[in-house]
């Protein structure tokens, strides 16, 4: 059988680095767009088995080579995404902008799926410009490929995510730490591998046009994701509940910084819980249940963070 071809956008990121190895792995032949070949592309070269991972350097507004790279592949998966904007990145464009562009030429060249990675929860937090660019992101890619498919996932975490590897530094290096919205913010914090056999799944299965939301197999507090991890690090520190006033003095601080810890847009964020709309089928409903849970996932890779690293043993099993 001849593989099919697929197109990534945002392939060096967290997800497209799990989604090349798992596509490749299942003989699928990946073409990845990155904007830096010098510093994506030797750990790009390494998530595939040689012949079956091409990788380009383009802008990706480069409207000549990006039709052309689509007019090449039967399947087109954009995972660029952004937390935080600066002078060249805004979430408009990124968020906004180009899917509406992509999924115009995706149209045009009769592409048979475009898979779409939004957030849950962007329908709701009105308040939040990362938000809104992702929610008007997928209302232009609805209207220009209807057969388009979105998953909204919740908070993703892997061993080389920047979320649990963060909050485990924050929480190893700070005597105390912030709770914001007094942690009680729910997740549904969603295993990388678990979210990548979703698209997968989508690709395998040939599924279109549904909006689907991504949710792991729990519901977490901030707190108590915060809790869990400094149990997991075998760490006690203070979690104290910040007043919004002085978060928001806080987050207008570190946004200051070229890779700010908070940003006041993600303050606005926090503020609403990251868990099933029941609007929306979810990867449940559809037959492919995530099935990793966070602490046996995450007990995995947290001894870099323990006293003697991973030959460190409970302090009450000494
Ligand atoms: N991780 C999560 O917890 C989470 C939760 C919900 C939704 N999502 C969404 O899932 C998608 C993938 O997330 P991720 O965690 O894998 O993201 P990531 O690790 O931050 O990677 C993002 C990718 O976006 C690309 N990118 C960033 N700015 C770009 C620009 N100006 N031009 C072109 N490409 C650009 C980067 O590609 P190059 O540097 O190679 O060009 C990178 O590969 C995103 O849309 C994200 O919003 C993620």
């Amino acid at each position: 059988m001849k593989a099919k071809n697929i197109l990534i956008f945002g392939g060096s990121g967290q997800i497209g680095r799990h989604l090349i190895r798992k596509l490749t792995k299942n003989n699928y032949q990946v073409t990845a767009v990155t904007r830096n070949l010098h510093q994506k592309a030797y750990y790009l070269k390494t998530q595939a088995n040689a012949g079956y991972l091409n990788i380009v350097e383009a802008s990706i507004f480069n409207q000549k080579i990006i039709k052309k790279l689509v007019s090449e592949n039967e399947i087109i998966i954009n995972l660029i995404g952004i937390l935080y904007e600066n002078s060249s990145n805004t979430f408009q464009n990124l968020h906004n902008v180009f899917p509406s562009y992509i999924s115009k030429i995706c149209k045009d060249s009769n592409v048979n799926q475009l898979i779409h990675l939004s957030a849950l929860g962007v329908d709701i937090a009105k308040d939040s410009n990362y938000a809104k660019s992702k929610l008007d992101g997928e209302t232009n890619i609805k209207k220009n490929f209807e057969d388009a498919i979105i998953l909204r996932p919740s908070v993703v975490y892997s061993v080389d995510d920047n979320f649990t590897t963060n909050f485990m530094t924050l929480l190893n290096r700070l005597p105390f730490f912030p709770l914001y919205y007094n942690g009680k913010t729910k997740f549904m914090p969603i295993h990388c591998s678990d979210l990548t056999e979703i698209i997968f799944q989508v690709v395998l299965r040939n599924i279109k046009s549904q909006t689907i939301e991504c949710i792991g197999p729990e519901t977490l507090s901030l707190k108590e994701i915060l809790e869990k991890l400094l149990n997991l690090i075998d760490k006690k520190r203070i979690l104290i509940p910040m007043p919004l006033f002085a978060a928001k003095i806080s987050a207008a601080f570190f946004q200051l910084f070229p890779k700010p810890l908070l940003t006041i847009d993600q303050l606005n964020l926090l503020k609403y819980d990251n868990i099933s709309s029941g609007n929306y089928k979810t990867n449940f409903d559809i037959s492919i249940p995530s099935v990793h849970k966070f602490n046996l996932e995450v007990a995995k890779y947290c001894y870099m963070w323990k006293e003697e690293g991973q030959f460190s043993k409970k302090k009450n099993d000494l």
